[in-house]
């Protein structure tokens, strides 16, 4: 039971406008609208909520929404109001290409744009692969209406031939292994299918399900939404709970300003690095945050974060899947562990206080989830590095890195972009040592474009087949939440914006001291002005298009990489009619 105060006066409904009027507008809206069947008392007086459903084939890890969304319509009808399901455009991130994050803005903009031009007075976002969940957030936050956050559910635990197997994780494991020939090309097959085996998205703590986890701190969703499985039943209860949920959530008037509080943004910064999250969380929750109004920077990722320990034992930084933190208790147990550094009172949609939700939270499992007094790795947050590489910040995964390259002084081995990085990294002849740092440039939101999820980029050939396992690796782009590894990502600005990444060359010293948050470039002032002055922009991606509104108005990595005229919002003002 909500204990959140509605508002003492009883607004009328927005939806009144389309259905509750007299008029030759309200006839043309109802009586179209009848064509599928709704009977007139539907359109009396009941909260209409819009399901924002981002189903779709080429989604695999949302391929199941279209039954999830019957559950949410159940627990809407239970609670009295009227379900309108809507599609958005959906982002799959297995088979998009250049990349998804491309199309996370545009994705923001149809949300915004549907939620606004409809007679919704609540919505049920419905997300599950990773950038779903930030579009469905960003668009919706700008719209600012009473809104519930429902994620899909991680898939079943991977298996292969005996082994627990994470989705991502190990694409990178396998790919290295039939590198250096310790896997045959005709095991593959069989190892896909293992790895993908049920409805779901990423079951490693990858950026799906660090975001399905944000939405839960963040006090968007319901408790135990982070975790429980796709295909458990109580993933459908719990979309039956959401659509009961947000209909008494537009009586009481509860929008997503009222939760999406500053307070929430920390609180969600301080679970990220006590899950050892996604450094794509970073970009997602500063371009949510900026829509809804609070200025979230990459400051206060460094100044939460830097203390925060991982206690969720979880690939791709530790061993186990998604599954096994749903049965030790899931998020409940890392907010309840995590109470002394959280701000209690920050309100959730269940009109509770996040505390209220978690504090009676119990572990059933603590090699998944080790308590606050023996975390399983000391440093879980992100680390914020600057210096004359990146005078506006890049970002660092402490949990993923190994430990003896936090602190390190090498040679730069430059690739100009991502197809001279294909063309050259396995080559025999290649002049790279294991101490080296290689740099990868243009792979930011402009120079992709898109901002791709290629940081994590493979090491050489060469060096793979001698053992080496890890190399510093600094790079304008992003990586997948499944991946790991010394990598220096979001370097800002970016490369292909005239950033100092820009000006690097083979032969170059780096310095990298993630305990004191540097990132320099051995190089002299003069001789960078030198090199800066004979730079030119990349040539333009396009010309006409959605791909060329994106590079000409694109933010950079610290500040959310959302297009500059989407931050804020602007309401749900009712439009003109139509007729
Ligand atoms: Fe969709 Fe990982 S590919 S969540």
């Amino acid at each position: 039971m909500s204990k959140h105060k509605p508002s003492k006066k009883t607004k009328p409904l927005r939806s009144e406008s389309w259905f509750g009027r007299h008029d030759r507008d309200a006839l043309v809206h109802r009586s179209w609208m009848k064509n599928q069947g709704f009977p007139h008392d539907q359109f009396e007086g009941r909260p209409v909520i819009g399901i924002c459903n981002t189903w779709s084939e080429v989604t695999p890890c949302n391929a199941h929404f279209r039954e999830l969304a019957e559950h949410v319509r159940y627990g809407v009808l239970d609670a009295g109001g009227f379900p309108l399901e809507f599609p958005v455009m959906s982002l799959g991130e297995p088979v998009m290409r250049p990349t998804t994050m491309l199309f996370r803005n545009q994705v923001a903009m149809d949300v915004e744009e549907s939620i606004r031009a409809n007679p919704f007075d609540g919505v049920v976002l419905m997300m599950g692969c990773d950038k779903t969940t930030p579009a469905l957030l960003m668009g919706a936050a700008s719209c600012d209406l009473p809104t519930i956050g429902l994620s899909g559910g991680p898939m079943l635990n991977g298996r292969y031939r005996g082994e627990t197997i994470g989705s991502g994780t190990h694409t990178w494991k396998f790919t290295e292994a039939l590198k250096i020939g310790t896997m045959k090309l005709d095991d593959l097959p069989e190892a896909e299918a293992c790895m993908s085996r049920s409805a779901g998205h990423c079951m490693t703590m990858g950026t799906a399900s660090t975001m399905a986890s944000m939405v839960e701190a963040l006090g968007m969703g319901l408790p135990t939404n982070a975790a429980i499985p796709a295909v458990d039943s109580r993933r459908k209860v719990l979309a039956r709970m959401a659509g009961r949920r947000i209909v008494e959530m537009v009586k009481e008037d509860l929008r997503m300003s009222r939760i999406l509080t500053r307070q929430a943004f920390e609180n969600a910064i301080m679970v990220n690095g006590a899950i050892g999250g996604s450094t794509n969380a970073v970009v997602h929750l500063i371009a949510i945050a900026r829509r809804i109004g609070v200025d979230l920077t990459l400051a206060d990722w460094d100044r939460l974060g830097r203390e925060m320990p991982c206690l969720v034992n979880l690939m791709p930084s530790g061993e186990f899947l998604m599954e096994d933190f749903y049965y030790a208790g899931g998020l409940p147990v890392v907010v309840r562990e995590m109470g002394r550094f959280l701000h209690r009172k920050a309100l959730t949609v269940n009109g509770r206080t996040l505390w209220e939700n978690c504090k009676d939270a119990v572990n059933y499992d603590e090699r998944v989830i080790t308590p606050l007094a023996k975390p399983f790795k000391p440093l879980g947050g992100i680390a914020v590095l600057r210096g004359n590489l990146a005078p506006q910040g890049a970002v660092l995964k402490p949990s993923a890195a190994t430990p003896a390259l936090m602190k390190h002084k090498g040679r730069a081995v430059v690739f100009e972009d991502i197809d001279d990085l294909h063309a050259r990294i396995d080559d025999p002849k290649l002049d790279v040592k294991a101490d080296d740092i290689l740099v990868l440039k243009n792979c930011g939101p402009k120079g992709y474009p898109g901002f791709p999820e290629v940081g994590n980029f493979a090491l050489p050939a060469k060096l793979l087949k001698q053992g080496v396992t890890d190399m510093v690796r600094i790079s304008d782009a992003r990586m997948s939440g499944t991946a790991y590894g010394t990598v220096v990502l979001h370097t800002a600005p970016e490369a292909a914006a005239g950033g100092p990444l820009a000006l690097v060359q083979t032969g170059d010293v780096i310095e990298l001291d993630v305990a004191r948050r540097r990132l320099h470039l051995d190089v002299t002032s003069a001789e960078l002005a030198r090199r800066k002055a004979k730079w030119r922009p990349p040539a333009p991606h396009a010309d006409r298009g959605w791909v060329k509104l994106f590079c000409e108005t694109v933010n950079q990595a610290d500040e959310g990489v959302d297009l500059d005229f989407l931050v804020g919002k602007s309401g749900a003002k009712v439009g003109r009619p139509s007729h």
